[in-house]
């Protein structure tokens, strides 16, 4: 029999309703994976293993390959672990889905990376609103075999404890930064500009678009512009922005956030699609296809 999340209750929001999980740390139930699961794995995996040639960053690729997974069957947690562990000392545990900000801060502070244990249904294979097994397997753990991009998460496992501790609009400023590098980031390689945000490799449109279209911006990386700037949701992003590599990312993050945070909160958040003086613009997007609607 197939398992089921638990669902713990639905909360009403102005994003609609959201499914609450409870906080546990489960046994991925990789038994109660059905043929359709397993089916759905293989077709995601193989469609998105095509598509990131020559578009996802180096370091994600080779690292994919590090951990042997392949189309033929969903992971198990166990056997990754082998690898990570003993690579950079991360350890992916299973959860029911999204967590509560803290509880979520303090597993990667601690070096360890929740994965929600469901994949998604064949009917959502396209778009799922929320991360599954594939987002969360196939999007975030290549990356954790890279020690600098493995020191960089657990830093803002750190720091987002200590946002906690600041208050909410602190919260909002570093979950931008989040948004904008971990699941949207774009890098420049030898090669090109390359993908290494997780939120886009999983996303069979959104790893061409952001590469591809003329619609969005594409714009240097830059911290505090970051912290400031709102995001989409429910589209593709209209902004993505550049990093060179990640020691730039974990050196521009070393600094203490605290006086930051302050400033910060004297100053107006940035529509997600806007385009300022100060910029290092790499592409200035037509915005074509974009919804006026409000930016979170
Ligand atoms: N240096 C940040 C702080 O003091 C912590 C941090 C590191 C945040 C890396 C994000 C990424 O809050
Ligand atoms: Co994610």
């Amino acid at each position: 029999m197939n398992a089921q999340p638990r669902r713990v209750e639905h909360l009403q929001t102005d994003k609609g309703s959201v499914p609450v999980y409870t906080t546990a740390v489960v046994e991925q139930p990789w038994s109660t994976y059905t043929r359709e699961d397993h089916a759905t794995w293989a077709t995601l995996f193989e469609r998105q293993r095509e598509i990131l040639v020559g578009r996802a960053a180096r370091e994600f690729i080779e690292n994919q390959h590090k951990f042997g997974m392949t189309p033929q069957a969903i992971p198990k947690f166990s056997d990754l672990n082998r690898v990570l562990k003993q690579a950079t000392g991360w350890e992916l545990i299973g959860v029911e889905g999204l967590l509560p900000e803290l509880t979520f801060f303090d597993h990667l502070a601690n070096r360890r990376f929740p994965v929600t244990w469901w994949i998604r249904k064949p009917e959502q294979i396209d778009y799922i609103s929320e991360p599954d097994l594939f987002h969360d397997l196939f999007g975030h753990v290549p990356l954790l075999l890279n020690p600098v991009f493995a020191d960089y998460m657990q830093a803002y496992g750190k720091g987002g404890v200590k946002a906690h501790g600041i208050g909410t609009e602190a919260l909002v400023n570093l979950t931008r930064l989040y948004w904008y590098t971990v699941e949207f980031g774009l890098i420049r390689q030898d090669d090109g500009l390359r993908i290494y945000g997780s939120g886009i490799v999983s996303s069979k449109g959104e790893s061409i678009h952001c590469l591809e279209s003329a619609a969005p911006n594409r714009i240097g990386f830059d911290l505090q512009r970051i912290m400031r700037t709102r995001y989409r949701i429910d589209t593709y992003q209209k902004t993505y922005f550049v990093i060179d590599s990640y020691d730039e990312l974990i050196r521009a993050t070393e600094p203490d956030f605290t006086p930051l945070y302050a400033q910060l909160a004297r100053s107006e958040s940035i529509p997600a699609g806007a385009v300022l003086p100060g910029d290092d613009v790499l592409q200035r997007g037509t915005g074509e296809g974009w919804a006026d609607n409000a930016d979170v």
